[in-house]
């Protein structure tokens, strides 16, 4: 399939938001091309989370931009992003484990005639975004409860490509995955891409990160901190974007005499 490449499909500029006291994103900037995986990184707290529900309309930005496909948006809700287009898989998943596959992918969007939901029509377009995603799934009609973690995170993302979206995000797919299950999800990722879908993989596993993304941006205490191509960025510099311990040789030594100044500036200070 011809893939568009380098046409950007989603952009943030200027994001601000803010719960009471906490400023949790600061004039923050992203963007996602057709085809390309962009790692969302950060440490706990830096942001993260808040940014994707800002794009899948769970959080209303104070101010800032969204263009989605060219147009500015203004999604409310997750419901209302993925009729746009922007797919949110999170990080909870939300499956119904007493149901089967199939009722999951479509809860809530069945197909129907008429009054009668129409089993053979969902049950063809299961396999169908299954098998666009090359997945491991036995069957449509087994529960969700017998599948395995790996299992029930491709339920999951196929769910969210029902209505055909451009943009996915996926919060921490491989939190509580195992290695071989890891594997496996990290596979649909790319699959996604080879789609020509945007994806914004939120993870803080470093390794899943430099494994898929194109590129990865590091958020830190809620702004923009670095941006790195994968193919040109170590684990070290990463964790040290991360961590704010590349600020310490230039950064910090600035603020350290910015401090020494104030307090030469302060009244009675000895400047005179
Ligand atoms: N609903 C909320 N109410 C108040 N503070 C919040 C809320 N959601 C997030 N925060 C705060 O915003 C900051 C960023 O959080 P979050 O986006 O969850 O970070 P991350 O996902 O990177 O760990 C944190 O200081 C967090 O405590
Ligand atoms: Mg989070």
């Amino acid at each position: 399939m011809e893939v568009p490449v380098g046409d950007s499909v989603l952009s943030l500029t200027g994001i601000n938001k803010r719960f009471g006291a906490v400023q949790a994103l600061t004039d923050v900037h992203l963007r996602v091309d057709a085809g390309e995986v962009v790692a969302l990184v950060g440490d706990n707290g830096a942001g993260k989370s808040t940014l994707v529900k800002v794009i899948s309309g769970v959080y209303t930005p104070d101010s800032g931009e969204i263009t989605f496909d060219g147009k500015q948006v203004a999604p409310r809700g997750p419901a209302q992003a993925q009729a746009l287009g922007i797919a949110t898989v999170f990080q909870d998943l939300a499956l119904c484990d007493n149901l089967d596959v199939v009722a999951n992918l479509f809860l809530g969007q069945e197909h129907t005639a008429g009054p009668i939901l129409n089993e053979v029509s969902m049950e063809q377009e299961a396999w169908r975004l299954l098998r666009s995603l090359s997945a491991k799934i036995p069957s449509v009609r087994i529960p969700i409860a017998a599948l395995s973690g790996g299992q029930r995170q491709t339920v999951a993302i196929a769910r969210s490509l029902v209505g055909a979206p451009k943009v996915v995000m996926l919060d921490e797919p491989t939190a509580a995955l195992g290695v071989a299950q890891t594997a496996e999800v990290l596979n649909l990722v790319e699959r996604l891409r080879d789609n020509g879908l945007g994806v914004i993989l939120v993870s803080h596993n470093m390794a899943d990160v430099q494994a898929v993304a194109d590129r990865i941006v590091v958020l830190r205490l809620g702004r923009n901190a670095a941006e790195f191509r994968t193919e040109e960025v170590t684990t070290e510099q990463l964790v040290a974007a991360i961590t704010g311990a590349s600020d310490n040789v230039v950064t910090e030594r600035a603020q350290r005499s910015r401090f020494t100044d104030r307090s030469t500036d302060a009244p009675g200070g000895s400047d005179g």
